[in-house]
Formats: structure tokens, sequence, C-alpha cells
């Protein structure tokens, strides 16, 4: 193994995209660093840097939509996370829908589209001048779920044409899903590990 001291290496990550209104402004930005928290409450946290227009908007709105771009939509994904809604009006950038709330607008075509109620806001470091690009982990309840059609099939996803977004560092590039491999919690693997 090498020993590397680069805080840019991180794996692909999957990208999103959030939504949130401020004042009629329909605004989206980039976001990689999103997951899935919890299974039920069904939880999803968003890691969003203080300074941007979209923690304003959520702080004030308490809920925001978490949007699963395909490769079709990574030019505008990319401007929306290079251009800041405090001064550049981002509400025509997507086709946008709403569902049950006004403040958390969604984007027709993305594979899913979450809907979400803040439930948690975790100051994840202090915006001092030794932490100025600190974030907060937003915690969101899902209460909407919506799907591209084309995406789902007999309640799972269709992995092998959707083409969900990936998006690294180094090289900053963005990537979409490559082969499928083994199957998962594939109960054969447990036998690699024998009982204490
Ligand atoms: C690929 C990519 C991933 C990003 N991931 C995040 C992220 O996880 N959290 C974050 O705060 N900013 C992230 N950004 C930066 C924001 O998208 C960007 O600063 C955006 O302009 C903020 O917009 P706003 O001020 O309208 O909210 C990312 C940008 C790109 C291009």
């Amino acid at each position: 193994m090498l020993k590397v001291e680069n805080f840019l290496l991180d794996p692909a990550l999957p990208i999103s995209l959030i939504g949130t209104r401020w004042e009629g402004q329909v605004n989206f930005m980039n976001c990689a660093w999103f997951t899935r928290l919890e299974v039920s409450p069904y939880l999803y946290g968003i890691s969003i840097q203080q300074q941007h227009f979209t923690h304003k908007a959520i702080n004030r709105n308490k809920v925001f939509s978490i949007n699963i771009p395909n490769t079709e939509l990574i030019a505008k994904a990319d401007a929306v996370g290079l251009t800041s809604g405090r001064d550049h009006d981002k509400s025509n950038v997507f086709d946008v829908f709403t569902g049950e709330y006004e403040n958390a607008p969604m984007i027709k075509g993305s594979l899913l589209a979450y809907e979400c109620d803040l439930v948690n806001a975790v100051e994840l470091a202090p915006h001092t001048e030794e932490y100025p690009r600190a974030h907060t982990l937003f915690v969101g309840k899902v209460k909407n779920i919506w799907a591209d059609k084309s995406a789902v099939q007999d309640s799972a996803l269709r992995f092998d044409d959707m083409k969900p977004v990936f998006w690294t560092w180094a090289p900053r590039c963005y990537w979409t899903i490559g082969a499928r491999k083994e199957e998962a919690f594939n109960i054969e693997n447990k036998k690699l590990i024998p009982p204490k």
C-alpha cells in the first residue's frame, strides 16, 4: 500500500441536485456529499457548505428535494455546481415540477427525486477563518419519492440502462456506472468469515 497525503482521493461518489426555493426563485446545486442514513424513518443526509444559497433556503424553509440526475443532465448539473443562487438565477436551467412542497422543486427527467422534510441540522465545523468552507449536515426525512418511469421496472431500478452520474475530484471527471459485478447480500459470502 502507498501512504498518500491527498485529501482529494475520494472514491467516485454519486451526485445529486438539491432543490430549494427562495422568494420565488427556484434553485438547484450540485451535491456529491449525500447519503442514505436510516431505513425507517427514511432519512437522507446532505452536507452543505454554510455559505451556499441553498443553506440559507433550507434553514428557512425546512424542506428540500434531492434529485438524482442521469448522464444527459451532466452539463447542467455541473453548471449549477459552479454558480450560486446569490448572483445567478438558476430557475430555468431544468424542467421543473412541484410535488407536495412548493419550496422543494424537483427536476423532470431525474432518475429519482425525493421530497424531504428537514428533521435535523448538525454543524460539522464552525464557520471561522480556520474552516472557511464549513458544512452543515442537513438530515431530511423523505416524504415522497418520484421516479422516472423509464428507470423503474417491477419495483426495482433498471441499472442496466439508467446511467446515474458519479464524480471524482482527482481526476476531475464525471462517470457512469460500469459493469455489473457480483450479487449483493450473498449468503455464500458469509462463509468467508467463520463464526467465533
Ligand atoms: C461535482 C460537484 C459536487 C459538489 N458537491 C457539493 C457538496 O456535496 N456540498 C456542497 O456544499 N457543495 C458542493 N458542490 C458545490 C456547490 O454545488 C456550488 O458551490 C454551488 O454553486 C452552490 O450553489 P448555491 O449557492 O446556489 O447553493 C459541488 C459542486 C460540484 C461541481
